[in-house]
């Protein structure tokens, strides 16, 4: 048998098996950043196709870091029922589900916003205080909490494509 059909481990997490999906948006969250039906039928077929580990797309943890529009949130208890249904959806296939929160940094529509002031190509950014910082620093871990009450497996911090975590400005 193939070494990609058999088990293996991160940390405490036992993979059925070594295929995974990357994180990837959907742009399919109503306007609330709730999961909407279509999210979860995507899911449920990567799941039936037997994934070891899904890792959801990216999720906000606060309305000022959200990337895009029709983005999932993961910032108040509104959000859980629908992640909850995902994930006991996901584990029913007995497959493990990873979630991904980000702050859109200098990309955020509502506040373009990140480390030092930004301004490149039409696109402005201010610098967030140190205040701010601790107050998103919170919220991480609050996104963190929220995932882990509805039923994911891990959270994964987005640290690519621009976003406030990363320092890759050459993407977006
Ligand atoms: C529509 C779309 C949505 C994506 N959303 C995310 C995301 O939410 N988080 C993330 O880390 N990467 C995201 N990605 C990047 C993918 O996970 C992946 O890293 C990228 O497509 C490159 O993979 P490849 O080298 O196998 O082509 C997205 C990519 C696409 C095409």
């Amino acid at each position: 048998m193939s070494k990609l059909f058999t088990p293996f481990r991160i940390g405490n997490l036992l993979i059925k098996n070594r295929f995974v999906r990357s994180a990837t948006t959907s742009y399919w969250s109503d306007d609330q950043g709730i999961l909407s039906d279509p999210i979860i039928e995507l899911y449920k077929e990567l799941a039936e196709g037997d994934l070891g580990l899904i890792i959801k797309g990216h999720s906000y943890i606060n309305e000022k870091g959200k990337a895009h529009s029709k983005q999932s949130g993961l910032n108040s208890k509104k959000h859980l029922p629908r992640m909850k249904e995902l994930t006991d959806l996901v584990h029913s296939y007995g497959s493990k589900i990873i979630t991904q929160i980000n702050h859109g940094g200098y990309t955020a529509r509502a506040d373009r916003a990140t480390a030092s002031s930004y301004s490149r190509d039409n696109l402005e950014a201010r610098e967030l205080s140190l205040d701010e910082i601790s107050s998103i620093v919170e919220d991480f871990a609050k996104a963190a909490e929220y995932a882990i009450e509805a039923g994911f497996d891990g959270i994964q911090i987005h640290a690519a494509h621009g976003y406030l975590v990363s320092h890759n400005f050459s993407l977006i």
